[in-house]
């Protein structure tokens, strides 16, 4: 039923959209050993820490440019045959650093990768640089004063990914601010591993146009109408939320009580093959868990498309083809 329905991705890591087996073939080009963390060609972690050790290590075997343009040309290919016309990928500089890899070579490679999707699928991609929660403040500043030089056209915005139980949000304050007088578009994961206080810090001390998950701020009914009437987007990821284990079962995921209170919701993958997800498996389970129909599901595709970070010529070229 869902196959049909055009879909845009807010929230994925180019570094955890790289499947088990794309990582098996990396391992055996640079002779490494990948049982630590993939065994019978799934991915295997039992917790979050467990899951960026995981992350990390996957990332540790993309060392050229030729690497990264494989992995974002297959992944965005994966993605446009589930009809996706638009995606934004999380590119991380100090993931590539950690793998000899200089900001340049890693974000032509990923420019390769993009402009072949593009060609083969008609897929439209931007990139969002992040720094890393848990690597401190001044690495977050770093990669956002490297963001700040506009190094490519297609990287449009800044945000922060790692462990969100690291350090204060207002530690981070100047690097948004750094993102933000450039120009690019802010967005920040909060709500995630951390309660509705994480998303009141983020909203107070970086305000982004966009937050990654913000699932928890449902539990706090002035921060639901809070965030419904400033307009901030939440990119949210159930199936990424259930697999680390925030939530029992889609029943009790908060996506459609934030939709009915107002909140404008979007829908993504995270690190899909961590969670054995996609975002065509996304856009189905909320069918499948909340009745949405092909309208509901196009509506939320939309809300993606108008929150995307991009210029307005591709915006409405990206809301023309929802029609
Ligand atoms: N990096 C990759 N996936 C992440 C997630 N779900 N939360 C925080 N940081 C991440
Ligand atoms: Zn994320």
């Amino acid at each position: 039923m869902t196959h049909a329905v055009k879909k845009a991705e807010l929230h994925c890591h180019i570094e955890g959209a790289a499947s088990a087996a794309l990582v098996l073939a990396q391992a055996e080009k640079y002779n490494s050993d990948i049982s630590g963390f993939i065994s019978e060609q799934q991915y295997v972690w039992s917790s979050f820490t467990e899951f960026l050790a995981a992350y990390d290590g996957a990332a540790a075997l993309f060392r050229s440019a030729e690497d990264y343009a494989l992995l974002a040309r297959t992944y965005l290919q994966s993605i446009a045959a589930e009809n996706a016309i638009y995606a934004e990928i999380f590119v991380s500089p100090d993931h590539a650093a950690a793998a000899g890899l200089s900001s340049e070579a890693y974000f032509e490679g990923l420019a390769e990768g993009i402009a072949q999707a593009k060609a083969s699928s008609g897929i439209e991609c931007r990139m969002i640089i992040v720094g890393i929660r848990h690597l401190g403040p001044e690495k977050v500043e770093a990669a956002a004063r490297l963001a700040s030089t506009r190094p490519h056209p297609l990287i449009t915005g800044f945000g922060m990914a790692g462990e969100e139980r690291f350090g204060k949000v207002a530690d981070f304050a100047r690097a948004f601010d750094i993102a933000r007088d450039a120009g690019l578009g802010i967005t920040i994961h909060a709500g995630e591993l951390a309660g509705p206080e994480s998303v009141r810090d983020a909203l107070d001390h970086v305000r982004p146009a966009r937050i990654g998950h913000g699932v928890r701020a449902s539990e706090d009914g002035a921060l639901t109408r809070r965030i419904a009437e400033a307009g901030v987007v939440l990119e949210v990821c159930p199936g990424s939320n259930l697999a680390l284990g925030l939530y029992p079962d889609i029943g009790k995921h908060p996506f459609d009580q934030l939709r009915r209170a107002g909140v404008k919701v979007t829908l993504s993958s995270d690190d899909p093959p961590h969670f054995r997800s996609s975002v065509g498996r996304e856009y189905q389970m909320a069918a499948d868990a909340w009745g949405y129909d092909t309208a509901d599901l196009t509506s939320i595709t939309r809300t993606a498309i108008k929150a995307a970070f991009v210029d307005e010529q591709t915006r409405s070229n990206l809301l023309g083809q929802l029609d």
